[in-house]
């Protein structure tokens, strides 16, 4: 009933949400991907949508299903992900990139099914677009950007290196080094870093509990 949405603590808020991997084509059979799940952005955006928000979900090619009524847009491409964002980001009150972008795609994507004709074969690569920078260089005075930061040393000057050239409100680092955390795992440990270079430190959890930390840092900034 609308009693019930007035009082949960989102409600009317607009939230973008991004998920899982990026797959670059190299030929119409074959990629380039990562091991990304999506389970992080996906739990992400359920919490938002328990806490009433409006989401839209841009995901990479995952298995994950929503258990709430969310804008699903399904992309392939670090490409497609950046258009599908751009076209969102201005509605968007908050907005959390927790996909795993390819850094990297193909230069050209061969029409054809690559043959195997020569013993050695490389692949010529160019940088896809940081489509988290991108909305960091629109976002507005009204409007909370938050990213994540995959890193294996120096993870704390890095994290807050990203945080700081993309113009970011938080961002999460995520620790690999410690086991059960990252890709494919349903735990997850991170830390996060504000604008202050404020750091918050979080037990190894499971996904969905990260996505209630991360979501109760956000919303200490609203
Ligand atoms: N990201 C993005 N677009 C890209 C690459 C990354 O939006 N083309 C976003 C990710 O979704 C994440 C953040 O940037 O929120 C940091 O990603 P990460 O891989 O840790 O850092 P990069 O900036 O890509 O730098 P590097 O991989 O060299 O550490
Ligand atoms: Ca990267």
């Amino acid at each position: 009933s609308t009693q019930i949405q007035a009082a949960l603590p989102l409600t009317g808020k607009r939230i973008l949400v991004t998920a899982g991997p990026t797959y670059e084509a190299i030929d119409p059979v074959r990629f380039i991907g990562n091991h990304s799940s999506g389970k992080m952005g996906f739990a992400i955006a359920d919490r938002f949508a328990a806490l009433g928000a409006e989401v839209t979900l841009v995901t990479g090619p995952t298995s994950q299903i929503s258990t709430y009524e969310l804008n699903r847009i399904d992309v392939v491409s670090a490409a497609d992900m950046l258009e599908a964002c751009k076209a969102e980001f201005s509605a968007a009150d908050i907005t959390v990139m927790s996909a795993a972008v390819a850094d990297y795609m193909p230069v050209t994507r061969a029409d054809q099914k690559i043959k195997k004709t020569n013993n050695e074969f490389s692949l010529d690569l160019k940088k896809t677009t940081d489509i988290l920078a991108t909305l960091g260089a629109l976002k507005t005075n009204k409007q909370l950007l938050i990213g994540f930061a995959l890193e294996t040393e120096n993870e704390e000057e890095y994290a807050k290196a990203k945080l700081a050239k993309k113009n970011l409100d938080l961002i999460v680092l995520n620790s690999l080094n410690d086991k059960g955390a990252g890709f494919k795992k349903d735990t997850n440990k991170i830390t996060i870093f504000n604008k202050a270079a404020e750091k918050t430190v979080f037990e190894m959890k499971s996904k969905s509990e990260v996505a209630v930390d991360i979501c109760n840092e956000i919303l200490k900034l609203l």
